[in-house]
């Protein structure tokens, strides 16, 4: 329900006004045709100004690209990302589909990969009555990985947020009718992650071990909240690390209000964490700009108070919504400016290990297939446009990379 409302909202309450206001006209006494005229009339005016609204914020926009008209130097044609980034020892990853038209280019750019949907339970847990798991297409991406020396990050293990998606639905039945919940969810976490991790031991080092657990200020109602509350995520925590002691946990999280009650609830519960000495090593910041533009001032410090926890941070989903930059005179270079501080924020402070990127071209990109972000365009939210062209992104995560050599 949250995240419905969180994506859908300002649609929920548009629909749900103009459903009760029919419902009223419909059932509205036949005598008193006054007020039934009113309610027609308002019905009337906000289907007119609705459907105004709706042509208005989702007529296909189209900026200009000004950055074809600009030649990118031979330096940066010829020093990948990921020579930069490994000279400085700097995770530069980018989300992968194990079918990827893109694994030389990608091999070529980048030293860290993390797949996009393969390594999640919907990809891997394909019979979840008989704990039946099919590993072929992550194994497949574990041995790109591997045959070109880059890191594999580890996305996800739990994720309790759509029933079906992130987790299987079983697991919602078997919670709700379970007499014993706590002891059920800990027995379905243990031999998920037991499972999952046992497969991939000594070849993972980084694995996201809770996914997205928040909702503003609470965590995501979900079976494991349902049956453990907030100790399932230390629980999650403290059994992969006994399944691999050297593998870095981390916990994932989509955070926009840095300052605000959400990030002062997600540190809190970092601090929490922390106080009852969960093995947790980490935080994933995924950074999508999908629904505003991060405040950068707001990140920076977000990321220095996690560091002062003890824990090392990745940006680990960065890609940016072009049309939130649509007010810009240029809004590529708007949204390359902004890629590239995000980079910067992260080489700047020492607990910040690496930026992965939620995809590598405009060509494929998952805002496209997902509403509500795919009905309005342009989405545009990669480094690399569809024609495989570098965008302004591309050239100031660069230069960012190039700024922190020990040389510059
Ligand atoms: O593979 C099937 C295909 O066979 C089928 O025809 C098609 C029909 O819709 O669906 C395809 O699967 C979709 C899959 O993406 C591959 O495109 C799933 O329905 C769809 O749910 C899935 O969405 C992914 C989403 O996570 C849910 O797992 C997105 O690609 C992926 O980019 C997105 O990634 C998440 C991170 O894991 C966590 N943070 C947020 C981020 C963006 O939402």
């Amino acid at each position: 329900m949250n995240i419905i409302l969180d994506l859908f909202g300002i649609h929920i309450v548009f629909f749900s006004t103009i459903l009760i206001l029919c419902l009223s006209w419909l059932f509205w006494p036949r005598k008193n045709i006054g007020t039934r005229k009113i309610l027609l009339r308002t019905i009337g005016l906000i289907s007119v100004f609705g459907i105004i609204l709706a042509f208005r914020a989702y007529w296909p926009y189209s900026y200009e690209k000004n950055y074809l008209n600009t030649p990118v130097s031979k330096e940066i044609m010829s020093t990948p990302l990921k020579a930069l980034a490994d000279s400085i020892d700097f995770n530069i990853g980018v989300a992968i589909a194990s079918n990827s038209e893109f694994k030389e280019l990608i091999a070529k750019e980048f030293n860290s990969v993390v797949a996009e949907n393969d390594f999640k339970p919907k990809k891997l847990l394909i019979d979840p009555v008989h704990w039946k798991f099919d590993f072929s297409a992550a194994d497949r991406l574990m041995e790109f990985s591997k045959s070109n020396g880059m890191r594999m990050r580890g996305h996800t293990l739990i994720w309790g947020k759509f029933p079906g998606r992130t987790y299987p639905q079983l697991w919602k039945k078997q919670i709700a009718e379970s007499a014993d919940k706590e002891e059920t969810m800990k027995s379905i976490m243990t031999q998920y992650i037991h499972t999952v991790m046992g497969h991939f031991k000594g070849q993972i080092s980084t694995w996201d071990v809770v996914n997205e657990p928040m909702a503003g200020e609470g965590l995501y109602p979900s079976p494991f909240t349902e049956a453990m509350g907030e100790y399932y995520i230390d629980w999650a925590f403290k059994h992969a690390h006994e399944i691999d002691p050297d593998c870095s946990l981390f916990l994932n999280e989509q955070i926009y209000d840095y300052d605000g009650p959400a990030g002062k609830a997600f540190l809190a519960l970092l601090k929490r964490l922390k106080k009852r000495n969960v093995p947790i090593h980490g935080i994933g910041l995924q950074t999508h700009h999908i629904k505003g533009i991060h405040d950068l001032d707001g990140l920076k410090r977000f990321i220095r108070a996690i560091g002062e926890l003890g824990l090392k941070v990745e940006i680990t989903e960065l890609d940016i919504r072009l049309l939130l930059m649509g007010n810009e005179d240029d809004p590529y270079e708007a949204q390359g400016v902004q890629f590239g501080e995000v980079v910067n924020i992260c080489l700047r402070d020492q607990a910040c290990e690496g930026v992965t990127f939620w995809g590598l071209t405009d060509k494929v990109n998952w805002m496209d297939h997902i509403p509500p972000f795919s009905w309005k365009s342009p989405n545009a939210p990669h480094i690399l446009d569809e024609d495989m062209r570098k965008k302004p992104a591309y050239i100031h995560i660069w230069e960012a990379l190039k700024k922190a050599q020990p040389n510059f």
